[in-house]
């Protein structure tokens, strides 16, 4: 079995971790090794970059730096765990990766996609996702069922202008890259966006 790595992405509150838990359930089924991880983290480095990015301490930190540490966590992270799992054969989920740069530290902070991209190469060299998942729904929905959750960390403090200006992103990236990026409408009902998640998994994995 060859490597794939899929990548989950959207707006806070739009139910990445239980489409996680749905997409390992049924790699589990069909027989593969699969490694969950997220980003920023999934490494001890990567972690505590994690906290710091986070943390409602550090608000108005520079655009710039938000964007290194992104990508010096993922440095880290390829390095460590997604390179290596994908030479073992296993499929890498991971909870976002770099489109959340693009859409959040690109459009959401301002910062020009052709410098991030330097940064993509540099980090990934040409290692891209096989598969991304892109929930989407409106920001009201997404941020309503974020609310009910624990504190707001830095990003979910944004205004709700920053979120749709994030989800435009992500639905942009999508129609550039339609092989690689399926949107999933997430403001359905979970049955429905399981369905719809089933069907781009039965067409898309080979198991
Ligand atoms: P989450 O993984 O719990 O959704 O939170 C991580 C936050 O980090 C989320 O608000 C998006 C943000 N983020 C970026 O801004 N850029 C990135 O490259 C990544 C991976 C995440």
């Amino acid at each position: 079995m060859t490597g794939f790595f899929i990548t989950l992405e959207g707006i806070e509150g739009v139910g990445k971790s239980t489409l996680m838990d749905f997409v390992a359930d049924w790699l589990r089924q069909k027989g593969r090794r699969i490694k969950l991880t997220r980003e920023p983290g999934g490494t001890r480095v990567g972690e505590a970059i994690r906290k710091l990015v986070l943390d409602n301490a550090h608000n108005g930190m520079v655009a710039d730096t938000e964007l290194l540490l992104m990508f010096a966590a993922r440095a880290e992270h390829l390095d460590k765990v997604i390179r290596p799992a994908l030479k073992a054969g296993k499929v890498v989920l991971c909870d976002r990766f770099t489109d959340a740069s693009y859409a959040y530290q690109g459009t959401g902070r301002g910062i020009p996609f052709d410098r991030i991209a330097v940064l993509e190469k540099w980090v990934q060299q040409d290692l891209k996702p096989d598969l991304t998942l892109l929930l989407d729904a409106p920001v009201k929905i997404g941020l309503a069922r974020a609310a009910k959750r624990s504190e707001k960390d830095r990003f979910e403090s944004e205004a709700v202008t920053f979120f749709n200006e994030v989800r435009t992103s992500y639905l942009k990236i999508a129609e550039k890259e339609p092989g690689r990026v399926k949107v999933i409408d997430a403001s359905k009902p979970l049955e429905e966006v399981n369905q719809q998640v089933l069907t781009i998994l039965e067409s898309e994995i080979e198991v």
